[in-house]
């Protein structure tokens, strides 16, 4: 649908009520500061308030990232809607009455601006066709069910606005389409009727089921979870998504916890809606649920915006199940976590229990006390890798240790790093005092091999792109010829070096680099010359810190008796390949020089502009030079990998007799 152009009257009167404090207030907690307000910015991630609104002057503004601009301005970078989008919102909000710049787009306007509206208020009114159902006399079992088992307050009844959803497949197909005349259209999208499958006709998606209403952060409805009375599977009945409800961005409860999250600087994050519910009651307010999926990013960013010191505690089951969430919605915020950019706790009940059910036995007070008292989740991690092992067998322990390095490894922040080394090296020393500083350096030893493996990771992917596809598979084995002879044909190892060196060559594959650099390293621990040194031995115990890449270096190391007598023309193999490579980085070179030369001003900079260009027809003589070298002598030998040399060399004799 393209958006109808509004009118500039309509527009400025919507600039004129929109008051910037109250509209950002709504989504960031401000605090006053002077004249002003400041607050932790919603477009970035920060600790400390750079983001600041004027009322004076109708404007936000961010000392850290810069976003600024007017109430407008803000809803549309935050929600990420359009202009106009934004101006109707506001404009029915503040009871603007809306124009449009030409008639005939107001009844467009008039539809687009309803759709919405219009599944808020069968939403709501569904919500009170509930809410009324669970006081008749057919919603008798369900109040029952409320009050009884869940031991419900009527406050809290009310409070949720918990309804039951009536037996019978039309009751309230029948109420809203037959009595209030909303178009069956309009229900269908709100997620409320679905059509038969056979014949004509719709009904109702909930049924017999007690209604639990899902708001937005500003308490409207726009979905329902419907609890089962019976055995009846799913349990829990969801709305689908609608042009309202988006499961992954709208966290159960976040409009009655919002106050409490700022205000305790925390927030609970359960799994269930009687969770919420059941701690709501007992007065911890500052509890949501993620909606029966893992906690995405964008629901945790939510919530860091009511908490100033981004404090997040996870009280998941402490079943598999809820272990298994907790892993997971640790993994979506992993990296704000271990920038220490969130505070998250993780909090399991004593045996196994949800919120709810704790509370049956036990106190508030209790709950919250466990909740000070969660460990940090990286405490919890920790833990985790212990469940279930047994410390005393080398095995095992060897394989905790493996993946607390790796833990530790993603920790940035280096006192906290090494307060966890310390912590980890105590864990496995048993207990044992004097073990602790050797197993100390021994963790800091592997997180160094890994920081070394990071740094080298990262230095490849600077580098420039690599020569297309075809051009890759020439340059990927010429390189591995070269590698393959260096680890193979000791006599010839000095030549390769001195090819490398006077080309100043370098691999341009990662492997291949990973590889080189190995070899370069064994030989410089080593006091003999390099044609005596067993590299392929060497290489292997090397190799075992790179399980990932091993794979692909793995064929260097092994070769057949065929492809080790194919290794025999080598100083030919050594031209060629060589030519290949400083074919390659020839290309970069001209693409390079091209690039530049091409956005240089010659009459502003004509001594640039010459010198760019001489580079350029440099490179591509060069280039005009090494093309044949490498089809000459280097395709025939090794365009296939060397162990299929033997094999067209077979073909080739094979086309010359016919
Ligand atoms: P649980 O199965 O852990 O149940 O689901 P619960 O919340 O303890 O339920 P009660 O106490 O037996 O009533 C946790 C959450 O997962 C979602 C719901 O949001 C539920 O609150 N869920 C679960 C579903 O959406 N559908 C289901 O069938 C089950
Ligand atoms: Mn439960």
């Amino acid at each position: 649908m393209s958006t109808p152009r509004i009118h500039p009257d309509t527009i400025e009167e919507v600039k004129q009520r929109a008051d910037i404090y109250d509209i950002v207030s709504e989504r960031v907690v401000l605090k006053r500061q002077g004249k002003d307000f400041a607050g932790l910015c919603p477009f970035h991630e920060e600790k400390s308030p750079s983001f600041t609104v004027s009322t004076s002057k109708q404007m936000y503004y961010c000392f850290g990232c810069g976003a600024g601009g007017n109430a407008i301005k803000f809803l549309m970078e935050l929600d990420k809607s359009s202009f106009a989008d934004v101006v109707l919102d506001l404009a029915r909000r503040y009871q603007v009455p809306v124009k449009t710049e030409s008639p005939e787009q107001r009844q467009e306007l008039q539809e687009k601006l309803s759709l919405r509206e219009q599944l808020y208020e069968i939403l709501a009114i569904a919500t009170s066709f509930y809410q009324h159902a669970l006081n008749q006399s057919q919603g008798v079992e369900a109040l029952e069910y409320l009050t009884e088992k869940r031991r419900l307050s009527t406050e809290t009844i009310q409070q949720f606005q918990l309804g039951y959803a009536p037996k019978g497949w039309e009751m309230l197909y029948d109420y809203l389409v037959e009595q209030k005349h909303f178009s069956v259209h309009l229900v269908e999208q709100a997620g409320l009727i679905l059509p038969r499958k056979k014949g004509n006709g719709y009904y109702d998606r909930f049924r017999d089921r007690l209604m639990i209403p899902i708001h937005d952060i500003q308490g409207r409805v726009i979905g329902f979870g419907g609890r089962t009375l019976s055995d009846e599977q799913p349990k829990y009945l969801n709305s689908p998504e609608t042009e309202l409800f988006d499961k992954g961005k709208t966290l159960f409860g976040l409009d009655k916890a919002k106050t409490a999250i700022s205000q305790q600087d925390k927030a609970v994050v359960v799994e269930g809606y009687f969770d919420v519910i059941a701690l709501h009651a007992a007065g911890i307010n500052n509890v949501v649920a993620a909606l029966g999926t893992a906690l995405s990013l964008t629901q945790v960013r939510q919530l860091l915006r009511y908490t100033e010191s981004k404090q997040i505690i996870l009280n998941f089951d402490a079943d598999q199940a809820g272990t298994k969430a907790a892993e997971r919605a640790i993994g979506e915020i992993e990296t704000l976590a271990y920038q220490g950019r969130v505070q998250l706790r993780i909090l399991n009940l004593p045996e196994g229990k949800d919120a709810d059910e704790f509370l049956y036995s036990s106190s508030a007070e209790n709950y919250q006390n466990l909740l000070e008292n969660a460990p940090l989740w990286i405490d919890w991690q920790i833990n985790q890798m212990l469940v279930n092992r047994d410390l005393t067998k080398v095995v095992e322990a060897q394989e905790i240790a493996q993946s607390m390095v790796k833990l530790l490894h993603k920790i940035e922040s280096e006192v906290q790093r090494s307060q966890y080394i310390q912590s980890c090296a105590g864990i496995l020393s048993q207990g044992e005092a004097r073990l602790v500083p050797f197993l100390v350096k021994t963790l800091q030893k592997q997180l160094q091999k890994l920081r070394r493996r990071d740094e080298f990771k990262a230095e490849e992917s600077s580098n420039i792109e690599l020569p297309v596809l075809t051009e890759r598979n020439l340059l990927e084995q010429a390189e591995a010829l070269l590698l393959r002879i260096y680890l193979h044909c000791s006599e010839s190892r000095q030549a390769v070096l001195d090819a490398l060196e006077s080309g100043n060559l370098q691999f341009s594959f990662s492997h291949h680099r990973l590889l080189w650099r190995q070899i370069l390293e064994i030989e410089e621990n080593s006091p003999n010359d390099i044609e005596s040194i067993d590299l392929v031995s060497k290489l292997q115990d090397h190799l075992l810190e790179f399980p990932e890449d091993q794979q692909q270096i793995d064929h260097l190391l092994y070769l057949d008796d065929k492809a080790m007598a194919n290794l025999g023309r080598t100083p030919l193999q050594i031209r060629a390949a060589i030519a290949s490579m400083e074919l390659a980085l020839c290309r970069k070179r001209r693409s390079l020089a091209l690039h530049m030369w091409q956005n240089t001003d010659r009459s502003e900079n004509p001594e640039l502009w010459k010198m760019y260009h001489e580079e350029f027809v440099g490179a591509n003589r060069r280039i005009q030079e090494l093309e044949p070298q490498r089809h000459t002598n280097f395709q025939d030998l090794a365009t296939v990998p060397v162990g299929e040399i033997e094999r067209s060399r077979l073909e080739k004799a094979y086309h010359q007799q016919l």
